[in-house]
């Protein structure tokens, strides 16, 4: 116990950080041709470092065929050609550093592209020496494939893009596993050669000097060697693979030997994306105890409320279960591994449009208060680019403006072979679809948002007249200023940094409050998610001073307005020389 509370206390540098990450396809681009790039990044360096950035994550840059926007990747040790050269990479690099931000990697390691080196030699055959670099099994056969292949596939597992997690191989007969789509082959990590390559591959990286990783779908690299038949469950005709292919049976004792291997040598912040993992499980990947990783991204707060078809909804945002699931991480984490905090990323809506409101008379309101709700909560605080401009999802009514892979796939697979109509499914897609949050970064409003002097590969978001960082640097009470401005409170808030907390009004339906105790040091957080006045039933609001909210002024202090969002100063019951009966308690 003792052990785990030095842990704790001890504050490794990627605690106290703020990371952004760049998808750099839509970030910047130098050169014209549609597509963020290298060059660009370099040229908004000075933008992060204004904004309070401590580390940026770059999603993939390598080389890739972008099936998937640089999440298959043909070469791990080359920079896509659209993006620049590794020249580039190391000038962004050295950069970065001497404005001393850090940068960590995107780490995809699950799979590969089919247009890798290796695949590329596996499928040539069976007795190739990199045929077990993948996964290639016999056909289930006596059974008539949908694929149209000579049997069935070896199991039901759908893909996470949907269609089979299997692919037919014509030139051997075999199938090969890809967990997203057919040009991501899945690699083998039972084998120890694979896990060489990866690990020399890494320190390769490492010592040029990056920062870190952020590990891709890093809970997915053990299968169940078994490959068992997973459920069908409504809506999908093929089975749930999840129980076998997240958090399998040796994935502790390959992270443990990345660790011995690659991660115990390098001052790095390691992340790993964590499909199927809950509080417990992430306490296997990263308690203080474990030599494994940093941090685990979660998505339990990002899917809550899913519909029939799963993530494919449009549904509201259900707070007691937001509430839930956001606290649920806080308390069991507490004094055992350290949290991520984020509403974004590449994969996921607009937290906006998601959880407060797009409405203009609400925006900036509601995108500052769920920056009070979220980055006042105890961990690492991730913005995703964008976001502390208030960005929203994009207005698309026409399905050949999405780019994504995901969404064509779906559609096709619920529309085209299903029976969900088009007008419903293209609402599932403004609400949750990953595109969403992939539009260009809007830094002005000249045209095409000072992203491109050319035509941008996803069409820009046509709001970007009112919402761009220029309009925003330029005003005081912007989101952007209010995101920088929070940064630099939380930066020296010793009880954000290491406080305890505790949720209050747990059921209550429009309100989040909750509170953070470092000794006699407390802070209560309240934020109405409604564009109702609420009031606050919580006693003893008169005592303590006002130290943030978005509305600019002090608040009436018996509720909250329109997604109001307070902090103030709370005084430990027992330092005001009052008795513990006269705690706040749980209404
Ligand atoms: C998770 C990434 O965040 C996502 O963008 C990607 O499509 C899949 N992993 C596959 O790499």
């Amino acid at each position: 116990m003792r052990e785990e509370i030095a842990m704790e206390q001890r504050m490794d540098w990627w605690k106290d950080s703020l990371v952004y990450q760049i998808y750099p396809r839509s970030f910047q681009d130098s050169n014209g041709d549609g597509i963020g790039d290298i060059n660009g990044i370099r040229q908004r360096l000075g933008y992060l470092k204004e904004l309070g950035v401590d580390v940026i994550w770059l999603s993939p840059v390598y080389q890739s065929p972008n099936d998937d926007n640089g999440y298959d990747i043909s070469d791990y040790q080359a920079i896509m050609e659209e993006f620049g050269t590794m020249e580039e990479f190391d000038l962004l690099l050295k950069e970065a550093h001497d404005l001393g931000m850090k940068l960590v990697m995107d780490l995809v390691v699950n799979h590969t592209s089919d247009e890798h080196p290796w695949f590329r030699e596996s499928r040539k055959s069976r007795e190739n020496p990199y045929r077990d670099y993948y996964v290639w099994k016999e056909p289930k056969t006596g059974l008539l494939d949908p694929e149209g292949g000579p049997g069935a596939p070896p199991n039901n597992w759908g893909s996470r893009f949907r269609g089979s997690a299997w692919e037919w191989d014509e030139a051997t007969g075999m199938y090969y596993l890809h967990m997203f789509s057919k040009k991501q082959p899945d690699l083998n990590w039972e084998n120890p050669k694979v896990r060489q390559e990866i690990y020399r591959m890494m320190s390769w990286w490492g010592k040029k000097g990056i920062d870190g990783f952020r590990m891709d779908v890093i809970s997915m690299l053990s299968k169940n060697q078994d490959y068992p038949d997973g459920e069908i469950k409504d809506g999908n005709p093929y089975g749930d693979g999840l129980p076998y292919y997240a958090n399998g049976p040796r994935i502790h004792e390959f992270l443990q030997e990345m660790n011995r291997e690659v991660l115990s040598k390098f001052d790095w912040m390691t992340v790993g994306e964590g499909v199927g993992v809950g509080p417990g499980e992430a306490l296997d990947y990263a308690g203080f105890q474990t030599n494994e990783l940093n941090m685990m991204f979660h998505f339990e707060h990002v899917e809550i409320s899913p519909g029939p078809y799963g993530k494919w909804n449009n549904n509201p945002a259900d707070l007691v279960e937001l509430k839930q699931v956001l606290s649920r991480w806080q308390t069991e984490l507490e004094g055992k591994a350290w949290n991520s905090l984020f509403w974004e990323n590449h994969d996921y809506p607009r937290a906006v449009s998601r959880f407060g409101s797009d409405d203009p008379k609400y925006r900036e309101l509601s995108a500052k208060m769920l920056a009070i709700c979220l980055y006042l909560m105890k961990g690492t605080p991730y913005v995703y680019q964008g976001q502390e401009l208030g960005m929203i999802n994009c207005p698309f009514t026409k399905l050949s403006d999405y780019r994504d892979i995901e969404i064509f796939r779906v559609y096709h697979e619920m529309v085209e072979e299903g029976d969900v109509p088009h007008e419903e499914m293209m609402t599932y897609i403004h609400h949750t679809g990953r595109d969403n949050a992939r539009t260009p970064m809007q830094w002005d409003d000249s045209p095409c948002a000072g992203f491109t002097t050319g035509i941008p590969w996803i069409p820009v978001n046509p709001n970007y007249k009112e919402i761009n960082g220029e309009e925003q640097q330029n005003r005081k009470d912007s989101v952007y200023w209010f995101y920088k401005n929070l940064f630099q409170f939380r930066k020296h808030s010793r009880v954000i940094k290491e406080g305890t907390y505790r949720l209050l009004l747990p059921d209550h339906p429009g309100i989040f409050a909750y509170e953070r105790w470092r000794e006699e040091e407390g802070l209560l957080v309240a934020c109405n998610f409604t564009a109702q006045y609420q009031e606050l039933p919580i006693p003893d609001l008169t005592e303590g001073k006002m130290i943030l909210g978005n509305y600019g002024d002090g608040g009436d202090r018996k509720g909250l307005r329109a997604y109001e969002g307070i902090v103030w100063e709370r005084q430990n019951p027992l330092a005001a020389g009052k008795s513990c009966s006269d705690s706040p308690s749980h209404p």
